[in-house]
């Protein structure tokens, strides 16, 4: 098979787009595809101050490496659930990938602020390890948006994600879930700021050979908490229709972005916690609670890791 662009040989076939490319032309093809998405959807704009949700995994190393290299000057935060060597590796590949990128990222290290990794924050909340994951990551990027005025933040959900947890939505029909699988969700004014994917039209398989061609150094390996056996079905049976008509995870994705077109969002009234100030659904927020009952109240903060590759490591009350 021969490259489109250039008529070298062709290293990945994109059966969803019939043609077939070389290394180098496929990289320009991905980055353009993201480029496109951030101006079609207006993702981010520029006066923009965005920051990437950083995990250590293929798909937010490399939405962070993308928009440095397109021009969107993107910091980083990281949530680090403590565990382990997991947690570990996370964290140096993302060190590795802003010191090449030279941005700042900042840390919210969960096993220095409870002395507990996210397992057992999770068993003293009496949820599960995600759900507790959830709330914490929430709250922390909250903060860090915040504090240090970022208004986008970028997460790096690709085609796969969102059209398994589309299906997932339309399958039990979660109307309330719907309207929010839209490439962005809008921030409150000044407060919350706007979630934006800039992968939504790319595939997990085309965001891998991307990781692998660009040279990104990412972890591999999963969350051991995050094995949703249910998200990991839908993407199976995404994955067994996309193998006989190559091009329906995108065709569901754009179909769905067509009709919610003009479809009002539902917004919950957001109000602010009565202890930190922080944006929340009424009365204490759940972080507040957390930290009363581990009796916490200074150690609530990150680690700031410097863009000029000195450590500038902080804690901030
Ligand atoms: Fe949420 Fe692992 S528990 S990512
Ligand atoms: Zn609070």
């Amino acid at each position: 098979m021969k490259c489109r662009v250039c008529g070298q040989d062709a290293h990945i076939s994109l059966r969803s787009y019939n043609t077939a490319l070389c290394s180098q032309d496929f990289i320009s093809f991905l980055e353009k595809r993201v480029f496109d998405t951030i101006q079609k959807y207006n993702l981010i704009g520029n006066n923009d101050t965005p920051i990437v949700a950083v995990s250590g995994g293929k798909d937010s190393l490399s939405v962070w490496h993308i928009l440095n290299k397109l021009g969107y000057k993107a910091d980083g935060v990281y949530v680090d659930l403590g565990i382990g060597e997991y947690s570990q590796e996370s964290l140096a590949k993302i060190k590795k990938t802003a010191e090449g990128l030279q941005r700042k990222f900042f840390v919210f290290p969960i096993r220095k602020i409870f002395e507990k990794g996210i397992d057992e924050i999770a068993k003293v909340m009496r949820r599960v390890p995600c759900s507790a994951c959830g709330m914490i990551k929430r709250y922390a990027i909250n903060k860090v948006c915040m504090d240090n005025g970022y208004n986008v933040l970028i997460t790096g959900h690709n085609l796969d994600d969102e059209a398994a947890a589309l299906l997932g939505n339309l399958l039990y029909w979660k109307e309330e879930y719907l309207w929010k699988k839209s490439p962005f969700l809008d921030g409150h004014e000044g407060h919350l700021s706007r979630k934006v994917k800039p992968l939504f039209l790319c595939s997990e398989r085309e965001m891998a050979a991307y990781a692998l061609i660009s040279g990104i150094d990412y972890i591999h390996d999963e969350c051991p908490f995050s094995i949703n056996a249910k998200s990991l079905t839908y993407k199976n049976i995404l994955n067994n229709l996309e193998e006989t008509s190559p091009g329906t995870k995108l065709q569901f994705i754009k179909g769905y972005l067509k009709t919610i077109k003009g479809i009002e969002e539902k917004k919950r009234d957001i109000s602010y916690c009565t202890t930190c100030g922080y944006p929340c659904y009424g009365g204490t927020c759940s972080m507040c609670r957390l930290l009363h009952r581990f009796h916490i109240k200074d150690r609530i903060g990150f680690e700031e890791w410097g863009s000029n590759l000195d450590i500038t490591q902080k804690m901030m009350t």
